[in-house]
């Protein structure tokens, strides 16, 4: 930190000391992405770019104070030399093998990492082939109920802890998108849950007893896929009760990015849209998963949603109440990890003159998704230090569907997201709040 400031200690944070297990559900192209990427940066083969923690920087006080230390100074996050990984798939493929099926990082590359990441082998899962249709693997677990799965993860989660020495974990999804639910009598508390476990209700997602399980050995959850998973009463109850923060829906990359950073942009200079087509090719597991149309359902959902939410087109109706909005995601092999998405805005000016912006955006999405599975490690484990529990609202600057509290709409615009973060971590350190304001300057 500056040397100038003073700590104002406004929240007692407990230190970062011992190791920090971050356990990942699915290990597939994210999170093979991640874990390579960490073990690259810590031998100093790579730079961690696209990471806010290990690069971004944080002004305190007065413009003309100075200081701007690194965020990772700044609060007291883990180090990556402190990380290790454990995860769980249907595939019993190391991440070593798993990422050279992804396809994402060269192949020289990853001769490089061979070693730490073929020492990650995944431990059984918990599968249900209603919740994700186009996949299917051997390595999953077999019991008779659903609770008694839930407590063979608790084991996996305890032996993890205590082979490797793990003075915290954190589990972040980055496992498959399940097909669309919405909340269920079972979700409504948590003795209706775990009732439902017994019973092996089919309103009850994987993805569900994951957090259930991270929930009760004391693991903060982030959800990285749009999957249902704790928006519902019953883990958000036990999230509150255990006091472990939790923080969701899919990672804002790609597409759903680029239109966080047009969309205010238009609003802000009061540019109307008539329509917004978006489209779409992929060729990973995730694009073969998003060709059923009840895991592509979830994608929409979380999608479509943040047009609305940014433009407000009930503030604006002459703006945006007739915005035709159209998302598509189309399943093309050849292309694997690396999607292109087109997008055609139509808007329209002054006295209503028609213009049309064209974006083509051809990006590689495990690279954009793995700094935010880092990030989003620390940044919980940062927050159940500083005992945040429940939804994690200052973490919405990483999803396409932040989780928010019931009768609040969401924040999708990220320049406000970014404010929200940066403002909670000078809150958790006792720094002034910017507020963009400034006058003091003119006085
Ligand atoms: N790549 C991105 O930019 C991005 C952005 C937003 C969200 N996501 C989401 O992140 C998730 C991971 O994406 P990906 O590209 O790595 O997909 P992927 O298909 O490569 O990896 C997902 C892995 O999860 C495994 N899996 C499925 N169900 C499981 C279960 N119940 N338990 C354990 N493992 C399970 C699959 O076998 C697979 O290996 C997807 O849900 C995707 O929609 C990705």
């Amino acid at each position: 930190m500056a040397q100038n400031s003073v700590q104002k200690d406004n929240v007692q944070i407990a230190p970062a000391s011992g190791k920090l297990g971050v356990l990942i559900p699915g290990l597939g192209a994210v999170s093979t992405t991640f874990i390579a990427g960490v073990e690259a940066v810590k031998r100093g083969l790579a730079l961690p770019v696209g990471s806010l923690t290990q690069l971004s920087t944080i002004r305190l006080g007065k413009r003309t104070d100075n200081r701007s230390p690194m965020i990772k100074d700044f609060v007291p996050l883990a180090k990556l030399e402190d990380l290790v990984f454990g995860g769980w798939d249907i595939f019993e493929d190391t991440a070593y093998e798993s990422a050279l099926n992804a396809g994402v990082l060269e192949k020289t590359q990853l001769a490089e990492l061979k070693e730490p990441l073929t020492a990650i082998r995944p431990m059984k899962a918990v599968f249900d082939q209603e919740y994700v249709k186009r996949i299917n693997g051997p390595n999953v677990k077999k019991a008779a109920n659903n609770m008694e799965k839930a407590q063979m993860l608790i084991e996996d989660i305890e032996r993890f802890r205590k082979e490797n020495n793990c003075a915290r974990l954190v589990m972040v999804w980055c496992g498959s998108t399940e097909v669309f639910h919405r909340p269920a009598p079972c979700h409504q508390n948590l003795a209706a849950f775990e009732a439902g476990l017994l019973n092996n209700d089919p309103e009850i997602a994987p993805s569900q007893i994951y957090a259930y399980a991270a929930l009760m050995c004391g693991v903060p959850y982030a959800n990285g896929a749009p999957n249902l998973t704790t928006d519902t009463p019953a883990l958000l109850d036990l999230a509150r009760d255990r006091h472990m923060p939790v923080c969701g829906k899919d990672f804002k990359t790609g597409q759903t990015f680029m239109k966080t950073l047009i969309a205010p942009g238009l609003k802000a200079r009061m540019l109307g849209i008539a329509g917004w087509y978006s489209t779409n090719i992929l060729g990973n597991r995730d694009g073969e998963v998003l060709e059923d149309p009840g895991s592509f359902k979830s994608k929409e959902e979380t999608k479509l949603s943040v047009l609305d939410q940014i433009l407000q087109p009930t503030l604006y109706p002459d703006l945006y109440k007739d915005l035709h909005h159209v998302v598509r995601i189309n399943y093309y092999k050849p292309r694997g990890d690396q999607k292109e998405g087109w997008d055609n805005i139509d808007i329209f000016g002054w006295l209503g003159y028609p213009m049309q912006i064209k974006v083509n955006f051809l990006c590689r999405d495990s690279i954009l998704a793995a700094p935010i599975v880092l990030d989003l490690a620390l940044l919980m484990d940062l927050a159940q230090r500083t005992g945040m529990r429940g939804i994690q609202e200052w973490l919405s600057f990483y999803f396409k569907a932040p989780m928010h509290a019931p009768g609040l709409y969401p924040e999708h615009d990220i320049f406000i997201q970014l404010m929200k973060l940066k403002n909670t971590l000078r809150w958790m350190r006792g720094e002034d709040l910017i507020t963009h304001l400034g006058l003091e300057y003119y006085d």
